[in-house]
């Protein structure tokens, strides 16, 4: 799979390695619904793409901060002994930075919801750890920690957004299509995490 960035290892979407979403698509435009993505917000969310493409690496970087300054949350990028894992964080960064540009202009089909099945998993037991081939300290994140954090994800990325925003009403509105996009995505990832009757 290529990017502007080139091959990234690891990226299967729209591969026969991604995982599957047990959902019928049409309960996207449900949740689509649910979170109050619209039209609009996806024309926001394609301005948002432009500005934010040379600064995804940038805010990867910017919530791995966030991660590092507690322990708590440190521990799951961290070696079995605790130390910084260098590779695994390398390893997983260009894909972390392709979903903010993924999660931006995607068509919300079978492919994309099947990639947020995936993506989830790779928070989880199931297969966190194994996509970079790594040992790491934690093979599973808890989802408490996963959908807390969509906050620090949905804020931080207004300085970005103001980067290039042409006016003060262009950066609320692409704001506001952003933490509803992130809500979207995290709300699917928590599927694997939860009983099927409950979820
Ligand atoms: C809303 C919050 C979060 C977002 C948007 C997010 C996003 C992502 C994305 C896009 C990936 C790469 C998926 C891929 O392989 O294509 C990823 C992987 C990863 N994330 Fe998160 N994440 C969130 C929360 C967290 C939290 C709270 C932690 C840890 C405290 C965490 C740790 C990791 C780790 C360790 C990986 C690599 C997993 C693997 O072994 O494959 N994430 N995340």
């Amino acid at each position: 799979v290529t990017s502007a960035l080139g091959m990234i290892d690891g990226y299967s979407y729209g591969t026969d390695d991604c995982a599957s979403s047990p959902l019928e698509t049409d309960e996207i435009e449900r949740l689509e619904a649910a979170v109050g993505l619209g039209p609009e917000d996806d024309r926001h969310l394609a301005r948002a793409a432009e500005i934010l493409e040379p600064y995804a690496a940038e805010m990867v970087d910017t919530w791995r901060g966030v991660i590092a300054e507690h322990p708590h949350l440190a521990r799951y990028s961290a070696r079995p002994d605790g130390s910084r894992h260098e590779e695994y964080s390398a390893a997983s960064h260009p894909r972390f930075a392709r979903w903010v540009i993924d999660a931006c202009t995607r068509p919300r089909d079978r492919a994309w919801l099947d990639y947020q099945e995936e993506i989830g998993l790779r928070h989880t037991h199931h297969k966190k750890n194994r996509t970079d081939g790594v040992e790491a300290a934690e093979d599973h994140i808890p989802m408490r920690y996963l959908v807390a954090f969509a906050s620090v994800v949905m804020l931080t990325t207004k300085d970005f957004l103001r980067r290039g925003a042409s006016s003060e009403a262009e950066l609320e509105a692409m704001h506001a299509a952003w933490c509803k996009a992130v809500l979207l995505h995290v709300t699917l990832w928590t599927r694997p995490y939860v009983a099927p009757e409950l979820w």
